[in-house]
């Protein structure tokens, strides 16, 4: 795992479009993963604007995005299709017969979980997947006690996640979903780069599960200590609950320059 703490969120989710633009310059043809949440919405707006400024260009990038609420329409104000149109697909060149985003109205949902992991496969995997973590450490929608196993599946979300994600829903935790569709942990851990994404004093005890407690399914995103190539991007205020936050900000400062690609 490479910690990287930035002063705030906006400088770490810029770094983190960087090492997603030197990816998409390199490779065109690149797979990206996606995320939803407040958190990566930075990410979004930075790509945004290497797109609109930079020619960034997207039109043979393939995306898969994470996970999707069970019952909401594409175009419900609050499902992931509409965050993802609204937040970054619209404003840049992706072509819509490359976006992947898991379908909360299937009507035969484990069909259309195969059908997902298959288009993944089919499209050579994931290169880089963005995650964000919940504040009970799940991952899409992961929740704890996921198998590290799993891959696209129907999930039930947590009360504490309810609880969390309600504010989107006017603060209606009756409005909330109860059932998703999230990628795996095993589908998540067969991306080639995994960035994670962590901001506010909110998500510090999670962050600090995940990077340093023990790798179990009660915090799921502690798996990614289990993987080649993941980059935790967090703020300071997301930093205050690790135990080696000092070398890891050593460790950043001192990167040989060949090394920098974040
Ligand atoms: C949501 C999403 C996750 C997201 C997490 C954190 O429930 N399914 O993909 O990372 O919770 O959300 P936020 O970024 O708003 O804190």
């Amino acid at each position: 795992m490479e910690i990287i703490i930035k002063n705030d969120a906006e400088s770490g989710s810029n770094a983190a479009a960087r090492a997603i633009a030197k990816l998409v310059r390199e490779n065109p043809n690149a797979v990206l993963g996606m995320a939803t949440g407040s958190t990566p919405l930075n990410l979004y707006n930075e790509l945004i604007r290497m797109h609109q400024e930079e020619g960034l260009d997207f039109s043979s990038v393939t995306t898969f995005n994470l996970d999707e609420y069970i019952g909401l329409s594409k175009d419900h104000e609050q499902s992931y299709h509409r965050f993802m149109w609204d937040n970054l697909f619209h404003h840049i060149n992706i072509n819509p017969d490359n976006v992947h985003i898991p379908d909360g109205m299937a009507t035969d949902i484990p069909a259309a979980c195969s059908a997902y992991e298959k288009a993944i496969v089919q499209a050579g995997g994931i290169d880089i997947q963005v995650l964000g973590i919940g504040s009970d450490g799940h991952v899409g929608f992961n929740e704890p006690t996921s198998s590290f196993a799993s891959r696209t599946r129907i999930k039930t979300l947590t009360r504490q996640t309810v609880a969390d994600n309600a504010r989107f829903f006017e603060g209606d935790e009756s409005q909330v979903p109860r059932h998703c569709i999230t990628m795996g942990i095993g589908t998540i851990m067969n991306a080639r780069m995994n960035l994670m994404l962590a901001f506010g004093e909110g998500k510090s005890e999670a962050v600090a599960a995940m990077v340093e407690g023990p790798v179990s399914s009660i915090v799921p995103a502690s798996i990614l200590q289990h993987h080649p190539t993941a980059k935790i991007f967090i703020d300071e205020a997301a930093a205050t609950k690790l135990r080696l936050a000092d070398y890891y900000r050593w460790t950043y400062e001192g990167k040989p320059e060949w090394q920098q690609d974040a």
